[in-house]
């Protein structure tokens, strides 16, 4: 158990009673975020939604709860949306150790200039002409994905990729709904998602067992069937692991990327300081500091993965609350990154802010602790090398014919509702004036940081765990 201090425990924190019927539920399903941050505002640190689901605002203890040191917060549930045992969940944990090495940055140096590549030929074909106006989701999806699963599957990607996108689509209506039956129950959502599970794994059990079999793969997957976790574990075990992984990679680095480009696209003078930083490059490829830090701060305020649950395993103590087993809790990074006493001035849009260490203290955008982001490094690095070939080659303006730029649709994961920008052709290596209208951020950013200062100085308060060797 947690220690709660001297104050007396409660069992209920303050929060709204709602509706007489529905609760809360009604509210919160008008408007997700609103209601969330409005919780926090009037009423505090931790807030009941009902009986039995908690609002973790405070972020020390939303911290105490991820990293879960008392075993007592788990998932209790799989990428299908099915209830699990806490003894199914500590194995999952334990199975998931088996995917640090290869995701880690020096295994993944390769896939940033693949990454440039690609992102390159998708938009030159998309953008032609003086400018172009167009939703880069997709685009950014097709290669973010195809980098991932190429990583993971080396020449076999291309009969994995839509099995496991199929996969998403159908998981998606279930995930995020309120409403959504318990998964025994076969509704026609559930169906389509039995199906599409077998496709994928009938897609990936055969490739798997070749890499368990021969040594013919020198791919991802190939080394994480030989590390000591996955020998012997079972083929479900396995093909869990790295379809679950998949699913987890799929969307969400587009997503990052199409936020970074919708917030550069009102911030003119961080775009042209990044254009400037990336030109001056040595490497035409690597991306500047100021990459990362864009990526880092559009991922604080519009995390993609915006609410984090988990279900209390055994009697718990958090703050000045007793928690008892089943109760649910609720963490949303979206909520403590606009905490105004985590992060200063939180609705500025603001890079500068990556260069100070304490930026990161209340930064959950990959999670915490147990289940931390394993695709972290892969997400940063193909998300700042994708966000700098476009950067480099394109102004990227906002959709003239859109004017509720920024509105957010919480239904799964944090999709931007109008992702339209525009792409102005940049002159091709035209001389870049070095005097920036934007001081701060270059000076702060860019001039005392060599990669491995800046990088060291993000990591060691943020969520990463590995970064000496990240390849900016
Ligand atoms: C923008 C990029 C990404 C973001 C913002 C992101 C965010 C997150 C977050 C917040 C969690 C924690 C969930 C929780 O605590 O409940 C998580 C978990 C996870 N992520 Fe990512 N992720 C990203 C990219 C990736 C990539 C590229 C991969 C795989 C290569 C990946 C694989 C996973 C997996 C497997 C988990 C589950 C960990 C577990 O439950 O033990 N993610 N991610």
């Amino acid at each position: 158990m947690t220690s709660a201090g001297s104050a007396a425990l409660g069992s209920r924190p303050p929060g709204p009673r709602g509706d007489r019927w529905t609760g809360n539920l009604m509210a919160y399903e008008e408007d997700r975020l609103g209601f969330l941050l409005g919780l926090r505002e009037r009423y505090g640190a931790v807030v009941a939604f009902d009986d039995r689901t908690t609002i973790v605002n405070d972020v020390d203890l939303a911290h105490e709860v991820l990293a879960d040191r008392q075993r007592a917060f788990a998932i209790l549930g799989n990428f299908r949306a099915e209830r699990v045992t806490a003894h199914q969940a500590g194995a999952a944990v334990e199975a998931r150790a088996a995917m640090g090495p290869g995701l880690r940055p020096a295994a993944i140096t390769h896939l940033g200039p693949q990454t440039s590549r690609l992102i390159e030929q998708a938009f030159s074909g998309a953008a032609t002409g003086a400018s172009a106006t167009l939703d880069p989701i997709p685009l950014l999806e097709d290669v973010l994905t195809r980098v991932t699963y190429e990583h993971y599957f080396g020449a076999d990607w291309s009969t994995v990729r839509p099995v496991v996108g199929r996969l998403l689509t159908c998981l998606a209506a279930v995930f995020g709904s309120p409403f959504a039956l318990p998964s025994f129950i076969p509704t026609p959502s559930r169906l389509r998602i039995r199906l599409a599970y077998r496709a994928a794994r009938a897609a990936v059990d055969p490739l798997i067992e070749t890499r368990r079999r021969t040594r013919e793969a020198d791919d991802y997957v190939a080394q994480l069937v030989r590390t000591k976790q996955l020998v012997g574990a079972s083929p479900a075990r396995v093909a869990d692991l790295v379809i679950g992984s998949l699913l987890a990679a799929h969307r969400i680095p587009a997503l990052g990327v199409a936020w970074a480009l919708l917030e550069l696209s009102h911030q003119p003078r961080v775009q042209h300081d990044l254009a400037v930083r990336s030109l001056e490059r040595e490497s035409p490829d690597a991306p500047p500091p100021l990459a990362l830090a864009t990526i880092l701060e559009a991922v604080r305020l519009h995390p993609p993965t915006w609410i984090l649950n988990r279900t209390v395993t055994r009697p718990a103590v958090l703050g000045q609350y007793e928690f008892a087993p089943g109760d649910q809790l609720i963490i949303s990074p979206y909520v403590i990154h606009r905490d105004p006493t985590v992060f200063e001035r939180p609705l500025d849009f603001d890079a500068d802010r990556w260069s100070q260490t304490t930026a990161t203290r209340g930064f959950l955008g990959f999670g915490r602790g147990l289940n931390i982001c394993p695709g972290q490094h892969l997400g940063l690095v193909t998300m700042t090398y994708a966000l700098t070939a476009i950067v480099r080659r394109w102004r990227i303006e906002p959709d003239p014919a859109d004017s509720t730029a920024l509105l957010e649709d919480p239904r799964s994961s944090l999709v931007p509702v109008h992702p339209a920008i525009r792409l102005e052709p940049r002159r091709h290596r035209e001389p870049v004036d070095a005097t920036s209208p934007s001081g701060s951020v270059v000076q702060a950013v860019d001039r005392p940081l060599t990669s491995s200062t800046r990088w060291e100085n993000l990591s060691q308060t943020a969520c990463l765990d590995t970064p000496s060797d990240f390849p900016i």
